[in-house]
């Protein structure tokens, strides 16, 4: 049973294109495209709560009582592989920031490490998207958010692809509060933390470079 923060989504889209993302027969310019179609649909699920007021808008027929967002967004790629993810998000969301954090596993002990984090002293937005397509074995995820807890930021979202049991769990372990966006949770880990069956490295099948 999944934490009732974990919203899998089971939309026919996103289940489709998933079943594209994974094939081992699909090209890197095919994998982006479904990272980006797949993250639009993911992102319209974890934004559903965004705030609103009112706005009266004049259209040319006469007044019409909108809405407007009242909330600033960040999207947070985690890189290298939640790059893919900003684009078609950041079509829909045109106001949002992009501040990307720089994190990769250390293959040895399996312990994400820092490399790159620009963040400015204080947070600059008041909802942050964390976008990496792997939710593997949860820690990149845990230290990503710990950074943006300590930056001061109040409302954080984890939107991932795949997730494995053990990363969700551990997710959800050390921060309850933040809920989680996947379009599926597969079976497991394997013993050098890549999801079961999965779709392999995420960054490689990106970019080229596997
Ligand atoms: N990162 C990936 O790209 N794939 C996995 O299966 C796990 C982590």
């Amino acid at each position: 049973m999944l934490p009732d923060n974990v919203r899998v989504s089971g939309h026919p889209l996103i289940q489709h294109k998933l079943s594209r993302l994974r094939d081992k027969r699909t090209e890197p310019k095919k994998f982006r495209e479904l990272i980006r179609e797949i993250s639009i649909l993911l992102a319209y699920e974890a934004t559903s709560d965004l705030g609103l007021s009112p706005v009266a808008v004049e259209t040319p027929m006469g007044s019409a009582q909108c809405a407007e967002l009242t909330e600033t967004v960040g999207l947070i790629p985690v890189l290298r592989a939640g790059l893919g993810m900003v684009e078609g998000i950041w079509e829909m969301m045109p106001g949002a920031e992009v501040w990307h954090i720089g994190l990769f596993r250390d293959e040895r002990t399996l312990r994400p490490v820092q490399y790159y984090n620009k963040l400015p002293v204080a947070p600059t937005v008041q909802v942050c998207l964390i976008l990496d397509p792997m939710l593997a074995t949860g820690g990149t995820a845990v230290a990503t958010v710990d950074v943006l807890k300590k930056w001061g930021a109040q409302r954080i979202k984890y939107v991932g692809i795949i997730g494995a049991p053990e990363g969700v769990g551990r997710l959800h372990d050390a921060h309850p509060d933040v809920p989680i966006y996947l379009a599926v949770v597969d079976e497991r880990l394997n013993e050098i933390g890549y999801i079961v069956p999965g779709l392999g490295d995420a960054g490689d099948r990106q970019f080229g470079t596997a």
